[in-house]
This record gives structure tokens, sequence and C-alpha cells, in this order.
């Protein structure tokens, strides 16, 4: 299965783990690029070094190309990023805000870059600054989320653009990759049918909620981050809802900020700085970073510590569909494959169904006739000229 992408990325089946905090991890992202897609590493809650060990540590597990997620303006992006293009990773995903200083500084460097949009106008802005791969994300995506569906903003994106498209929220299976190719997509990108698979870092007490969960128990709250964050409902999520308040006190969020510059292991200086670049970045005032940094903790308490009922369990509406937490590496090989047939099965039975249709109405006609017709348009003739047709009895 080749498309533009998977000659860029040097990759098997054009089928990308998306990049999900805490629990894209090494075996995870090795896993996915093992069975001929492309895993992606997320680099956004852990330090330079960290993230340096976990890129050689995905090295050791496979041969193939994979990727590493960075969040513009979060507190060491520079570094991160300066990290990333020293070990030169295939693939750096650019979430929001402006990749150019990025594009400047791994050029010549053999990375590829792709952005991660959520609007069509921020896609055209991305192809501008240079980058090669943009990802769009709807809706019904897991994280943060689009006000636009994936059905809508796909199609949109790739009549628009000329760099390849990534399309991603709301696929699980392989007639999801056949209808993103038809939408122009090169490809498809999935968060949350990954997150529910064995070698994923969720913990199994939300990767069985997954599974439980049915189309109508995730929401889109702005009270964990302060920006519109699909999760799967529970306790705390419809406390913070009914509160409408977005964080748990004053007290809370100098405490989780304070929390969040200790495990980042930065300066005061470098963290103000990078504060203030998130304040442009995300458009948050001083007190929203405050919540994004506390909402970080309470997303946490359920992709590190596996608490289902006062943590932020991430998922996207998909997860209605996923039934079980295979090994990640089957669900890569399961879509391509699914895919595979589903696109000779669709062009049998586009072919074969105006051929039967019309055979059923010209019995005594025969197939060659039915053959001659079939893909000619019907033009309305003109009164009194109906007759001069071959008219045809209905059986
Ligand atoms: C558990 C989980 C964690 C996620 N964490 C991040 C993240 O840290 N950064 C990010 O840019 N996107 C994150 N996402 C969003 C994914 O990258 C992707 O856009 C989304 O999952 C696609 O939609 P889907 O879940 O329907 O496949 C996360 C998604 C999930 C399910």
């Amino acid at each position: 299965m080749r498309t533009r992408l998977t000659h860029l990325l040097n990759i098997q089946y054009p089928i990308i783990q998306a990049p999900m905090g805490p629990i894209s991890i090494p075996p995870l992202v090795a896993a996915v690029s093992n069975a001929g897609g492309l895993g992606i590493l997320a680099a956004g809650h852990f330090t330079p070094v960290e993230v340096r060990e976990d890129i050689r540590q995905v090295r050791a597990l496979t041969s193939r190309p994979f990727g590493v997620a960075l969040t513009a303006g979060i507190p060491g992006y520079e570094k991160l990023a300066e990290v990333m293009i020293e070990e030169k990773v295939p693939l750096i995903v650019h979430g929001r805000g402006n990749p150019r200083w990025l594009i400047e500084s791994s050029r010549g460097q053999g990375v590829l870059i792709m952005a991660q949009i959520g609007a069509l106008k921020h896609a055209l802005r991305a192809e501008e600054d240079g980058v090669d791969i943009v990802c769009v994300a709807g809706h019904e995506a897991g994280g943060h989320v689009s006000p636009v569906s994936t059905l809508v903003l796909t199609p949109l994106v790739a009549g628009k653009v000329k760099i390849p498209v990534v399309a991603a929220g709301g696929f699980c299976d392989g007639r999801g990759l056949v209808a993103a190719l038809a939408f122009g997509a090169e490809g498809i990108a999935l968060g949350t049918r990954f997150a529910a698979s064995r070698e994923s870092g969720m913990p199994d007490s939300v990767k069985r909620r997954y599974v439980e969960a049915s189309e109508s128990d995730t929401l889109v709250t702005s009270s964990i981050t302060g920006k519109g964050l699909r999760v799967i409902r529970n306790a705390y999520i419809n406390k913070l809802e009914s509160n409408n308040k977005g964080s748990s006190g004053w007290l809370q969020r100098v405490s989780s900020t304070l929390e969040m510059r200790r495990q980042l292991d930065i300066s005061w200086w470098r963290f103000i700085a990078g504060g203030w670049r998130m304040k442009k970045d995300y458009e948050a005032s001083v007190s929203e970073l405050g919540q994004l940094a506390t909402g970080a903790l309470i997303i946490d308490k359920a992709a590190k510590h596996g608490d289902t009922v006062n943590g932020a369990m991430i998922a996207g509406q998909v997860c209605a569909r996923i039934e079980d937490i295979p090994p990640a590496g089957e669900i890569v090989r399961q879509i391509a494959s699914q895919a595979q047939s589903l696109m000779g099965l669709l062009d049998n039975r586009l072919r074969a169904q105006p051929a039967d249709e019309v055979a059923q109405q010209v019995p005594s006609e025969g197939k060659v006739e039915v053959k001659k017709r079939r893909y000619r348009p019907r033009r309305r003739s003109p009164r009194g000229k109906q007759q001069d047709r071959p008219q045809h009895s209905n059986p």
C-alpha cells in the first residue's frame, strides 16, 4: 500500500500512531514501526535527558523510521528540539504554534516536520512555513479537539494544500483508512486505538474503560486545561463541569506549577520565558497557565496512576468501537489488510452494481449491450424524441 506519505517516511503502510503524552512509550512506538507503520514518541512531558534516552531505546527496539512529538511553547522547547535534531530522528511532529524556528534549526539535517493542525488556516500557514506533512485532527479525536469534524476537515485541507495530509480523529480500522484515502488524505494517525493496545503506557484500568465506553461516554471539557479536551466522563469530570471552575483552587494551581517546574528540571528564568511563550501560543492568561499545569497532573492521575475516578482519561469518540486490547503490531496489520480487501470489494461492488441493474432491465439483450451502456450518462430527451430510443420493458 503506497502513498506519498509512505514514500516520504519510508514506511510500508500509511498508518501512524499519534503522539500521546506520557503513554506513547518506546515499546509502543517500536511495535508500530516494526509492523510497517510509524510510531511517534511524545516528548512534551519529559526532560531533554529523558527524551534522548527514549529515542535511543526506540532505536534499540527497531531499525525502522519513527517520529518524536514536540509541543510549541512548552518550557524547554528549544532544548528538546536540539536533542531530536542531534539524534537525527526521522520525523518531528510539531504541535501548535509556529514551527519556523524548528524548520530553520533542522534544515539540512534530514529531519522531516509534520505539523498537527485543527483548522484550514493553520494548514495553509504550516505549508507556507515549509513543513513536509500536515496532520489534521477533527472534533471526534481524543485530546485537544478542533471544532470541525474529521469528515469535513480532511477533504477541506486535502483540497487546498499540496503537501501530504494525514487524517486523525475517529479512526480504528481499515474502513477508516479507505475513507481517509478517499477524502484525499495520504494516511491516518490513530491515538485512542493505540492507547488501548498491549504496549501502550496507559494503565490497564484505563484501557478497560476504553473497551467499556459507549459512543456517548466522552465529552469535550475546558475545565482541565482551559482548552477543549476530549475525555471519558467520570465523577471528577462531572464535578468540575458542574462547578464550571476549571480547577480546584489557587493553592493547587500554585503547587502544580511548582511541581511541573521541578519535574522539568529547568531554571526559573527558562520556566518564566517558556510560560510567556506558552501564553502567546495558547493565547492563555497567566492564571490559565496554572490551570494547564494542574490539568497536566490530573491527566497524569489517569495516564500514569490508573485513577479512573479522579483522573482525566483522554479518549476519542472512537473508543465506542474498541472491543479489545491487542498488540499494537496486530492493529497495524489488521488495518492494512482490511483496507486492502475493502478496496478490492468496493471496486468489485461499484463495477458490478450498474451492470446488474441494467441486466435486470434488459434480460433479452444480453451482457454486450449492458457493457456498452454502463457508464453513459442519461441525457434528458426533448419532448417527442423519446420514441426514437430503444424501449425496454421492465421484467
Ligand atoms: C490518551 C491520549 C493522549 C494524547 N496526548 C496527546 C499529547 O500529549 N499531545 C498531542 O498533541 N496530542 C495528544 N493526543 C491526541 C492524539 O495525538 C491524536 O490527535 C488523537 O488521539 C487522534 O484521535 P483518535 O483518538 O480518535 O485516534 C492524545 C490522545 C490520546 C487518546
